[in-house]
């Protein structure tokens, strides 16, 4: 049975960029094989610093994948620091990663270029990931195209780890997703909290009202047909709902509807789409212990595939 793999960190409210770029291909795979998913506190370390928001985003994101239908029976998930094994890993790693490859690490570098403080933590997140793909044993590791060159980065560790100490690690697949999912911002960029640019996945209707009647659209007038296609209001109720696009389109065309209709008529299909899975969010606030008791089990479940393995890297340096 192939392990998929992967990581999402906790660093802010859901957004739907988040549910149809990373959620829903995750979900998706869920039938290919053991899915060992992890909400990825450590690595949000490297950029949140408040305690308290940490905890609740960690939490909240294990409620988002269990209210769009990840099932805890057959999918393994679990908070990563519930098995902080991955930190001797990360160490046996670090012993064979060159500097010159995290210097070259994109994501580090961009960070540097926006001023972020450089720690070291920033500096080795590329180890601890690939700390966190190897020590479950991942076959697939399905991913979004930023996070392409850490996958790499996995592989050529553990390549480099084999060649010092003998065949320990098997190198996992990458499952890059390229930009089908790209789903754009109420400005009509990339969706991305950066950008202040999100429409909420679980937010109230009222944020989710706002954020979608704040999607920029073009002047034209309102008798003249509107053309949607390739528009932020397009690609969003393509994402949204496939089925009904081309009636969208439609309407869009008919002369006299204005783009606060089509903006209605796009919350309209957001909330259809969605209340099941807000109604169980809400489920999971009321009841946090559910959620606890997932996370629990899926931490015992995770430090089962670990162990072994993490003692077969030890015993293959020396250590034990
Ligand atoms: N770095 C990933 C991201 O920001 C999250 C992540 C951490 C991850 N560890 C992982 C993804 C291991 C895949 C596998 O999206």
């Amino acid at each position: 049975m192939k392990i998929i793999l992967t990581g999402i960190q906790p660093s802010g409210a859901l957004h739907l960029g988040n549910y149809f770029g990373a959620m829903l291909p995750a979900l998706q795979m869920q039938e290919l094989g053991q899915a060992v998913y992890f909400i990825a506190d450590y690595h949000a370390l490297t950029s949140v610093s408040d305690a308290a928001a940490l905890r609740r985003h960690t939490f909240d994101a294990a409620a988002a994948f269990l209210s769009c239908g990840l099932d805890p029976q057959k999918t393994i998930l679990f908070r990563q620091s519930d098995v902080p094994q991955v930190h001797e890993l990360a160490w046996l790693l670090s012993v064979v990663t060159p500097m010159g490859l995290l210097e070259r690490a994109t994501s580090y570098k961009d960070k540097v270029a926006q001023g972020a403080e450089t720690t070291h933590g920033l500096f080795a997140y590329p180890v601890l990931m690939a700390a966190d793909i190897l020590l479950y044993g991942s076959d697939l590791v399905p991913v979004g195209k930023d996070q392409k060159q850490h996958l790499e980065m996995a592989r050529d560790i553990a390549q480099k780890f084999n060649d010092r100490f003998g065949p320990v690690f098997k190198l996992p697949e990458p499952a890059i997703r390229e930009a089908t999912a790209v789903v754009p911002g109420t400005d009509g960029r990339k969706m991305s909290k950066s950008y202040g640019n999100t429409i909420p996945l679980f937010g109230e209707e009222k944020a989710i009202k706002k954020a979608v009647m704040a999607i920029t659209t073009d002047s034209t007038p309102l008798e003249q047909p509107k053309q949607l296609e390739g528009t932020t209001l397009g690609q969003l109720m393509h994402a949204v709902n496939p089925d009904g696009y081309k009636d969208y389109l439609a309407y869009g065309a008919t002369p006299g509807v204005g783009y606060g209709d089509l903006k209605k008529k796009l919350l309209g299909e957001i909330t259809s789409r969605f209340a099941e899975y807000q109604a169980k969010y809400r489920h999971y606030q009321m009841n946090p212990d559910e959620v606890e008791a997932v996370l629990c089990d899926g931490a015992i479940r995770a430090r089962a595939l670990a162990l072994p393995i993490v003692d077969k890297a030890r015993h293959a340096t020396g250590l034990g």
